[in-house]
């Protein structure tokens, strides 16, 4: 299993690169705002800078939510660095804009999912990565990890290529259980590692 930290923190990042075992980072529009990244120039600035840091896939999210917009946003972010990819929300839109990115050479990272149905669009969609939301599903009472079991068991007897990244992650306890429930990748924060 891949170990991704979900932070746009600097310092943050640099610790977990520091210990070796850094796969790739995460970011999305609210862990951007906390670190005060505003405005298209800043933003790809510091995309940029976590490129240079990890050697590794780098999740840049489109903030648009229509077909037209998320291509235009993703291309964009896609030009960055050779290891951005795209993180698109899992919308009726969304499933097009990943199938768009897909057939033009550009790598995915469906998120916001809850589902094992979402999870079977992203991967007919061709995503690189499947993003289910652990943390938010135990949140609303349900466990976020058998979501994972689930999509692994389905991607498997089907075949899919896309890598199950699970989000959300809280505590240590949900990457153990990630790891032996078939995710592909951890995205954690920090706290969560150490
Ligand atoms: C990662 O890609 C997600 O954006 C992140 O894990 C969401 O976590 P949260 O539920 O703590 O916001």
């Amino acid at each position: 299993m891949k170990f991704f930290i979900d932070t746009a923190n600097i310092d943050q990042i640099k610790e977990a690169h520091d210990l070796g075992i850094l796969d790739g980072v995460t970011t999305n529009p609210s862990l951007m705002a906390k670190e005060g990244i505003k405005g298209e120039e800043a933003i790809a600035n510091h995309y940029k800078t976590i490129c240079e840091l990890v050697d590794g896939d780098i999740s840049a999210e489109v903030l648009s939510t229509s077909f037209e917009e998320m291509v235009e946003e993703g291309k964009v972010l896609a030009a960055i660095h050779p290891n951005i990819v795209v993180k698109v929300p899992m919308i009726k839109d969304g499933i097009k804009a990943i199938k768009w990115f897909t057939d033009n050479g550009i790598k995915t990272n469906c998120t916001l999912v809850f589902s094992a149905g979402q999870a079977i669009l992203a991967a007919k969609a061709g995503a690189t990565y499947v993003s289910p939301f652990l943390g938010r599903i135990d949140d609303s009472g349900w466990d976020g990890v058998q979501l994972i079991e689930e999509i692994a068991h389905i991607y498997n007897v089907q075949g899919f290529k896309t890598e199950i990244l699970a989000a959300s992650i809280r505590n240590g306890n949900h990457i153990t259980r990630c790891a032996a429930a078939g995710a592909d990748v951890c995205t954690c924060p920090l706290d969560s590692i150490l």
